[in-house]
C-alpha cells in the first residue's frame, strides 16, 4: 500500500486530557477533573537556624524522597508511585497518617506516646517540617524517632494514590487552614472529595480525627461527613493523643471553641 493512498490509516488525534487538572499542571487522578489543590499557599521561607540544623541532621532519615510529577520542587507525587509502608518502617504496625502536621506537635507527641504505631505525615510547608525535626531532637535527645516519616507533598492528591487502600488505622487532620473568608471556603481541605480519599485510605474500622477552632468550619465538616453512609461520627471528645498546639491556644485566646470530631469508617 502506497503512502497517502485512500487505504492509509488516517492520522489520529492523541487522547486529550480532561480539562481542569492537567490544565493547571496536575496529573489526572480518576474521572473527576480536580482543580489545583488550594488548601495551602505558603511552602517555603527561611527556617530559623536551629530548625535548619535539625533539617540538615535528620531530614535524610525522616523525610522520604518520592518521585514527583512536575519536577523536584513539585508537591505532586508521581501517581504511579506506591509507598511500601512495611519497607519504610521495617515492620507492620498500626499506621497513623497526619495531614498537615505544621510544626509537628501532634506528630512528635503521638509518636513518642505510641512507639508501637507508625506515623506518616504529609506537609507542604518545609519550615514546618524543620521545626518538627527540631521538636523530635528535643524529645529524643538527638536521634530521629524510628516510627515517623514525613512526605513533603500535597496530601489531598498523594493520598489518592500513594498508599494501599485500607492501610491507615487513623487519619489526623488537626486545625486545617480555616480559610475564614466565605469566598475562600472552597479552599478548605475537608470536602466530600477529600472524605472519599480518606475513607479509601482507612482500614475497615479506621478512624478519621479532626479538630478545628472555627465553628463554621466545624459545621461544614459535620454537614459533609454526617451525610456520608461510609463514615459514622463516634466521638466529639478531644482526640486522645492531641496535644495543645499554637493553633488551639490562639483560637481559645480569641474566644473560639474547639471542636473535635472522630469518624469511623463503616
Ligand atoms: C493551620 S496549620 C495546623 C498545623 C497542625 N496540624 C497543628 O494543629 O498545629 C495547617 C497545616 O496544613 C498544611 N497543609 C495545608 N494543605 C495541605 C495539603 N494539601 N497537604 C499537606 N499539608 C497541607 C499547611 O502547610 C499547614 O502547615
Amino acid at each position: 500500500m502506497s503512502e497517502g493512498s485512500a487505504d492509509s490509516p488516517q492520522p489520529t488525534t492523541p487522547p486529550q486530557p480532561p480539562p481542569g487538572h492537567y490544565a493547571l499542571g496536575h496529573p489526572v487522578i480518576g474521572p473527576r477533573p480536580l482543580a489545583r489543590t488550594r488548601s495551602f499557599t505558603r511552602r517555603g521561607g527561611r527556617m530559623p537556624r536551629t530548625h535548619q540544623a535539625a533539617w540538615d541532621r535528620l531530614s535524610r532519615e525522616v523525610v522520604l524522597t518520592v518521585p514527583r510529577a512536575h519536577g523536584d520542587t513539585s508537591t505532586v507525587v508521581e501517581t504511579s508511585y506506591r509507598l511500601d509502608v512495611g519497607e519504610v518502617f521495617g515492620r507492620r504496625a498500626p499506621l497513623v497518617v497526619e495531614v498537615g502536621p505544621g510544626s509537628g506537635d501532634a506528630l512528635v507527641a503521638g509518636a513518642v506516646a505510641r512507639p508501637d504505631w507508625d506515623f506518616l505525615a504529609f506537609e507542604v510547608w518545609r519550615p514546618g517540617i524543620g521545626h518538627a525535626l527540631a521538636k523530635m531532637e528535643a524529645a529524643t535527645g538527638g536521634p530521629a524517632l524510628p516510627n515517623v516519616r514525613v512526605i513533603e507533598a500535597d496530601a489531598s492528591l498523594a493520598l489518592q494514590t500513594i498508599l494501599e487502600p485500607g492501610s491507615a488505622h487513623e487519619v489526623w487532620t488537626f486545625f486545617p487552614d480555616p480559610w475564614p473568608k466565605t469566598k475562600h471556603h472552597k479552599r478548605r481541605i475537608v470536602s466530600d472529595d477529600f472524605a472519599t480519599t480518606v475513607r479509601d485510605v482507612l482500614t475497615e474500622d479506621g478512624v478519621w480525627r479532626l479538630a478545628t477552632d472555627w465553628d463554621d468550619y466545624a459545621e461544614a465538616m459535620r454537614e459533609v461527613l454526617d451525610a456520608r453512609e461510609d463514615l459514622r461520627l463516634v466521638s466529639t471528645e478531644r482526640a486522645p493523643l492531641r496535644p495543645v498546639t499554637r493553633f488551639e491556644r490562639r483560637g481559645t485566646e480569641a474566644g473560639r471553641a474547639i471542636t473535635d470530631l472522630a469518624y469511623v469508617r463503616v
